[in-house]
């Protein structure tokens, strides 16, 4: 009897083997487990021996019969994990042609300079702030302290949106009434930057646009005063432009800021010359006060530069329509 389990073993494993696919297998289990396996026969055979030898039989078939199972899983496995390479590969998708000889997109170079101008001012302790690009005319121009009969409101410069009361819907004219946005939701200390796009007026040309870009910057503390935003300025000069550009305050005027004053660095393409790159002073007292901030106890300094123009001296374009044309041509260069 001991022989013959062996021998029905042995031919299972032969058969187990011998099984190369999934199909076979399933095909060979009867013979293995049915009732006309060699194992099961034995088994009944077992009916007919001595109470001693029937347990000692009895034990060989079912370990027999559980190295059989055993071995069945494995196999059983191991033929549905190569099935699976085969049907993954069968399946597989080749985009190598779909991705030749293209290139990948990146950002705009108008996007990569505001993300570094947040950079150097994050670097600097400020928060980066957002407003809307449709604004009333309140926060575009009245709490800036702009007079009823102020030019800058004029249809020229300013694009009025068709909705409510006509000419007191607008496409902001500047980032300035993100300042006053941020001191209406915030009690000072406030250091923020709100980069954004602009619109006004204009017919486009080499250096004009409908629609160009600033970065706005507020300050209100306690005791904040010229000295503090010339400082930040020369530190913002160094840190963005690095020490081979100059910068220098000219007195200026805007509603807003009093005193008053236009930043320029040194032109690098043009050595002689002087880049007028935007306007900034103390905030005016009347804007404080329109925002809720009481003047007596806080002072503070904004500027605001233009980002396009910025990016056009960093990298010697000379057409601001490059910028807003989409041609890949000019922007894979950057
Ligand atoms: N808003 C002004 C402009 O668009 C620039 C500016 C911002 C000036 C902040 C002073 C302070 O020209």
């Amino acid at each position: 009897m001991r022989q013959n389990i062996s021998d029905a073993e042995a031919e299972a494993k032969g058969l187990i083997a011998s099984a190369d696919s999934l199909e076979k297998l399933r095909e060979i289990e009867p013979a293995l487990f049915g009732k006309k396996a060699a194992l099961g026969q034995l088994k009944r055979g077992l009916g007919g021996l001595e109470p001693d030898e029937r347990r000692e039989m009895g034990q060989a078939l079912n370990a027999a019969r559980q190295q059989i199972q055993q071995l069945l899983g494995d196999k059983r496995s191991t033929l549905e994990t190569a099935a699976r390479r085969v049907q993954l590969e069968a399946e597989r998708l080749d985009l190598t042609e779909a991705n030749a000889g293209r290139a990948w997109g990146h950002q705009h170079l108008i996007s990569q300079t505001t993300q570094r101008l947040e950079d150097v001012f994050v670097g600097m302790g400020f928060e980066v702030a957002e407003g809307p690009e449709v604004e009333d005319d309140w926060h575009n121009f009245g709490s800036l302290n702009f007079p009823d009969d102020h030019p800058a409101r004029a249809m020229q410069d300013t694009l009025y949106v068709d909705l409510n009361e006509p000419e007191s819907t607008m496409l902001r004219t500047h980032t300035s009434p993100v300042q006053v946005r941020t001191m209406l939701n915030q009690k000072p200390p406030i250091y923020i930057v709100a980069p954004g796009r602009v619109y006004r007026r204009d017919t486009a040309d080499a250096t004009h646009f409908p629609v160009f870009h600033q970065i706005e910057g507020l300050v209100v503390d306690k005791g904040i005063t010229m000295a503090d935003l010339a400082g930040v300025l020369d530190e913002f000069t160094r840190a963005y432009f690095g020490h081979d550009i100059e910068s220098r305050l000219r007195p200026s005027f805007f509603p807003f800021t009093e005193p008053s004053a236009e930043y320029d660095i040194t032109d690098p393409n043009q050595r002689t010359g002087w880049l007028e790159l935007g306007g900034c002073g103390m905030v005016h007292p009347n804007v404080l006060a329109n925002c809720g901030i009481d003047p007596e106890v806080y002072t503070g300094f904004a500027f605001g530069f233009g980002i396009d123009r910025l990016a056009m001296m960093r990298h010697e374009v000379d057409d601001l329509r490059e910028m807003y044309t989409n041609d890949l041509r000019f922007l894979s260069q950057f």
